[in-house]
């Protein structure tokens, strides 16, 4: 039988600690530690807390999955690491716990890029990535339309965010709405119960001469100023703000945009296969219209579970894994953490 690879993930770009342990496409721990309550009076990550919480959590954080797992670090064939994008600071402390580690351990350390891992966690839940795929990746951090021919060698980006990312949108909208951070489950939440055609808010770089230039690309700062002006006009009127109509209408306006321009950049490509990941992935609305207007055109819908979608360490592991299995070099043991790096570039 082919051995598969066992490989320990490390995750801390953002304000999630995450270690993960995962055998081939199998899962074995997914230990995640989140410093998201310490940012929620800033209503955003602060990047030193981050860092800090890091620290404090990662060995906590490994001896947990490696308990879950019943495995002993001694027995891995490899460290895997996000070395990029993200805060700095935060993935300094992961790239630094994962060259101890592999040093110590003596064993092979592959650095891993963040959204590529966010693509091959997949696996994990569905098998074998098809490849090539469209990856549709919204969180608070990012917001691109990948195409994937091999994830472990280089995913090309197609389209992004030209200001705020999708998650940074719910955010700041749920804010104004008076709801708690992060804002996206609330929004989610209470959109349920709103009208999402009552308000037309704007739909982000999609007038004809838009998509010229930005047919893959999104923006949407417009959208949350749109939203801001609407709240402000109601509350200047002395009338009350329905929340549920705003909430609705406003996700609506996102999942319009990220749907349609996945689905044509999918289409364009001749891809048939659109993953979609990060933490916005877990908005009922985006996976309902995702599923909806996909199957129209012959193109399969993955999402991964919520869980493995919001950042975590089994997505770095799941990718080391299939570095190894796929019999890419290793990274060096000066491997940067470098908080821009390109997605272009998965091997270190
Ligand atoms: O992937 P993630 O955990 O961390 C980043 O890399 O940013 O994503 C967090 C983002 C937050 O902006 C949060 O509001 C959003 O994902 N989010 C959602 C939902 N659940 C989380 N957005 C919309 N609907 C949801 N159900
Ligand atoms: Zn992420």
């Amino acid at each position: 039988m082919k051995h598969e690879p066992l490989v320990l993930g490390i995750e801390t770009s953002c304000d999630e600690t995450g270690v993960g342990v995962v055998r081939g496409h199998t899962l074995l721990a997914d230990a995640v530690a989140s410093s998201v309550e310490e940012h929620a009076r800033f209503g955003g990550v602060v990047p030193e807390v981050a860092s800090r919480a890091h620290l404090e959590a990662m060995v906590p954080t490994i001896e947990r999955a490696c308990e879950t797992s019943g495995i002993k670090l001694r027995d891995v064939d490899a460290i895997a690491v996000t070395n990029g994008p993200g805060l700095a600071g935060a993935l300094l402390v992961g790239v630094a716990a994962a060259k101890a580690l592999a040093l110590g351990l003596g064993k092979p350390i592959y650095g891993v890029n963040h959204l590529a891992a966010h693509v091959a966690v997949d696996q994990l839940e569905h098998g074998a990535l098809p490849e090539p795929c469209l990856a549709l990746l919204v969180s608070g951090g990012h917001s691109s339309l990948l195409k994937v021919t091999d994830v472990t060698t280089g995913v090309d980006p197609m389209g992004a965010t030209i200001d705020d990312a999708a998650g940074e949108a719910f955010d700041k909208v749920a804010r104004l709405l008076g709801l708690p951070f992060p804002g996206g489950p609330h929004i989610d939440r209470v959109a349920r119960d709103g009208d999402s055609v009552a308000i037309d808010f704007p739909r982000g770089l999609s007038a004809r001469r838009d998509l010229e230039r930005h047919r893959f690309d999104f923006s949407f700062s417009g959208l949350k100023t749109a939203v801001a002006r609407w709240v402000e006009a109601r509350e200047r009127a002395g009338e009350p703000v329905p929340v549920n109509d705003v909430a609705a209408s406003f996700q609506e306006a996102v999942c319009d945009v990220l749907v349609r321009k996945a689905l044509d950049a999918a289409s364009s490509e001749g891809i048939e296969d659109l993953l979609i990941g990060g933490g916005v992935a877990a908005n009922s609305r985006l996976r309902a219209l995702a599923e909806e207007r996909a199957s129209k055109l012959g193109i399969r819908v993955r999402v991964p579970r919520p869980g493995l979608c919001t950042d975590n360490g089994a997505m770095v592991a799941a990718l080391g894994a299939e570095m190894v299995a796929r019999g890419r070099p290793a990274s060096p043991l000066d491997l940067p953490a470098d908080s821009s790096l390109p997605v272009t570039s998965v091997l270190a």
